[in-house]
């Protein structure tokens, strides 16, 4: 078991280059199921969510070569399972991809119900709608879901909830279905547009991905395609908000500007100097940061994936900021943590109240989910003192190197791997 040795205190100063969006990966290496011909995937992150990924498709038989740390050569031609086990769909909420990818190539899929971090009540009531509509018998049964269909054919979606989830899944079994399919109140994160991008690379007909209605008309083939996934926005901002808290000047470069809209003007807001190039985003701070509101909602609005980074920024700030989260039940398991470093937050149901302190201790604290995990480092860079993050393997599901890349930007950060708490954790 891996914990994050942080001596904190110093300003990250330099460049670090952001790797490929998690949650298009884990979307787009399902979708290539979908193609009659091999695929090259590029830009892919070096995650666990990612290994999992492939290894699911390796097991179901598909032929996955490395071409790089980042590109993968992946035919799906050879397989010849459909199903992926509870010990595989588990370890990560993206498993649910495989449903959709599945279902829309073989017309069955058998997919144990999905795992992820913690953050709430996590259904999947809006996919399955989706898979109905298109003609799919769905059951649950022994913790599988069951897809199947004899045929495929377009229908009208609405979604009772904007999910990214749903909508994925929703374009993934209609992508080769018989006629029209429209989807309305669907999700609009880059990470959607960006497997409408793949999928349109591979010959679909897809059109509206990035607005309210995704029109898809089905088309009976898919080509092979050489694909890039798009630059991790939360990745992004984690950066931006580490390089803020250590008071540092820190290019963050291989971004979309755009996609980072929401986190730019937020940082702006609180007096973080945030300077914006065609790729590339230089975050420094030249005076105190000043409290704010955030309430997080689906894109266009400010992600619930950075909340709780932004948190542990606010931690700093002066004066009283108020967090409201829009998406998840319970995403504020990190305010315990923070408060083990010093940090004055109360948290009442689905928001969270931080009086700014000025500065941080380092305390030895617990990743509890993957977002809650980047807030405790951002925490333990601007502490004084010591901080060691328990847990790391839930960061390690959604960041690539990350102590290397701070490392890099001069940041005292070591991984140790403490033999004791996997056994502690094994007996729990
Ligand atoms: N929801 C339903 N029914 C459904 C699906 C979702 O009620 O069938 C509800 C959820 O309970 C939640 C809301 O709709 O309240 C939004 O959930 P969504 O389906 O959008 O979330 P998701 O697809 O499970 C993805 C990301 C999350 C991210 C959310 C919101 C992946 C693999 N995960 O989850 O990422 O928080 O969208 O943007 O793409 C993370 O990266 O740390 C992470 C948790």
């Amino acid at each position: 078991m891996d914990k994050y040795i942080i001596r904190g205190g110093r300003r990250l100063i330099g460049e670090v280059e952001i790797s490929g969006a998690k949650n298009a990966a884990v979307a787009i290496l399902p979708a290539v199921i979908l193609a009659d011909e091999p695929c090259v995937i590029e830009n892919v992150p070096d995650i666990s969510d990612v290994s999992i990924c492939l290894r699911i498709l390796d097991e179901m038989g598909a032929k996955v070569d490395m071409l790089s740390p980042t590109s993968y050569r992946i035919d799906p031609t050879t397989i010849h399972s459909f199903c992926v086990p509870y010990e595989s769909a588990r370890r990560m909420r993206a498993s649910y991809y495989f449903l959709g990818a599945l279902l829309g190539k073989y017309k069955q899929a058998r997919v144990s119900m999905p795992g992820g971090c913690p953050l709430g009540d996590r259904p999947i009531d809006q996919h399955l709608k989706a898979f109905s509509a298109v003609g799919a018998r769905c059951t649950i049964d022994h913790g599988m879901v069951d897809l199947s269909a004899d045929r495929l054919t377009g229908n009208q979606i609405y979604l009772d909830v904007v999910s990214v989830g749903a909508t994925m899944n929703a374009m993934l079994a209609a992508v080769r279905a018989e006629g029209l399919t429209v989807i309305e109140n669907v999700a609009k994160e880059p990470h959607i547009v960006d497997l409408a991008n793949f999928l349109n690379t591979m010959g679909a007909d897809i059109m509206g991905a990035g607005t309210d209605v995704i029109k898809i008309r089905g088309v009976s083939k898919l080509h092979g395609a050489t694909y890039s996934v798009i630059p991790d926005q939360i990745e992004a901002g984690t950066f931006m908000c580490a390089a803020a808290a250590t008071g540092g000047d820190v290019l963050v470069k291989n971004v979309i500007p755009k996609h980072l809209e929401s986190i730019t003007n937020k940082l702006q807001k609180i007096g973080v100097v945030v300077e914006e190039f065609d790729d590339a985003v230089r975050v420094t701070v030249d005076g105190p940061l000043v409290k704010t509101s955030i309430k997080t909602m689906p894109h266009p609005g400010f992600p619930t994936d950075m909340q709780p980074q932004m948190a542990a920024l606010l931690c700093l700030a002066e004066g009283t900021s108020i967090i409201k989260e829009g998406v998840w039940e319970q995403r504020f398991r990190y305010a315990e943590e923070l408060r083990r470093m010093g940090a004055d937050i109360s948290v009442d149901g689905k928001v969270a109240v931080i009086e700014g302190v000025g500065s941080l201790m380092g305390a030895p604290v617990k990743a509890c989910d993957l977002r809650a995990g980047a807030a405790l480092i951002i925490a333990g860079l601007a502490a004084k003192g010591i901080t060691e993050i328990e847990d790391i393997f839930h960061v390690e599901r959604g960041y690539s190197n990350m102590e290397g890349k701070l490392q890099a930007l001069g940041a005292d950060i070591v991984k140790k791997n403490v033999p004791g708490a996997s056994v502690k954790k094994a007996l729990a």
